[in-house]
């Protein structure tokens, strides 16, 4: 992996990791369109009531698969992207509302979501961010609200090619999620069913309890 983290600059890493996304939009559409993530989708629901339509924040959405699935089940996805191609795609997809924000200068409302589903986004957000944007999910979650993420894991940061990306462990996940007063409720690896050295993902689903 050809990672090279002497120079962080926030700004750029923003501005190529979502010039990215923009400018290969299509082809992202197509190429994960029938990506199965149920069981990622299934996580964040078991954990929440069953018995109301749930507010879910899509946490980089992308062009808005699974929200189609969440507005499908009866809840109320609201997307999130900083790539303007997705927000498009998505809001066209779903017919549902999309925040066209960075992760590095969200403007959310408070105690505004049951759940926020970051399907193979936060990973994008680097290691010095991190405590900032969690502390800011956290505070957009209701009380007893769930954030689940699924991100590439490993142990390295910088830059693989125009994308900036910070591949972490569980562990250190884990101090991320409680420094920003989120307690974890599960974890597992994907994909199900393989040996640890063939899934290179891995799920966290967490909790606000205050
Ligand atoms: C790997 S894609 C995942 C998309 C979707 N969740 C899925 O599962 O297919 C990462 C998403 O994060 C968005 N993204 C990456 N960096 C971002 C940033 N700094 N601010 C806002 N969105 C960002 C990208 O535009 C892209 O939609």
């Amino acid at each position: 992996m050809p990672i090279n983290n002497s120079h962080i600059d926030l700004e750029e890493i923003e501005k190529y990791t979502i010039a990215h996304y923009d400018d290969n939009a299509e082809s992202f559409r197509v190429g994960t369109q029938d990506h199965d993530v149920s069981q990622n989708i299934a996580a964040l629901l078991d954990v929440l009531p069953k018995d109301k339509s749930l507010d879910i924040l899509d946490f980089g959405c992308g062009p808005g698969r699974d929200m189609c699935v969440f507005k499908a089940m009866g809840h109320n996805p609201v997307g999130l992207d900083g790539s303007m191609e997705f927000c498009k795609m998505a809001e066209m997809q779903s017919g549902c509302p999309t925040l066209n924000q960075q992760f590095l200068e969200l403007d959310l409302e408070e105690n505004c979501y049951d759940g926020i589903f970051a399907n193979a986004s936060l990973f994008h957000v680097p290691s010095q961010e991190l405590p900032r944007v969690l502390t800011e999910l956290h505070s957009a979650l209701r009380t007893g609200g769930i954030l689940f993420f699924s991100n590439p894991r490993g142990n390295a940061e910088g830059w693989q090619g125009q994308r900036y990306g910070n591949y972490m462990e569980f562990e250190a996940s884990e101090l991320y999620l409680e420094q920003s007063g989120f307690k974890i409720v599960d974890h597992f690896y994907r994909p199900a069913g393989k040996s640890r050295d063939e899934q290179p993902w891995l799920a966290i689903v967490s909790q606000r309890e205050v």
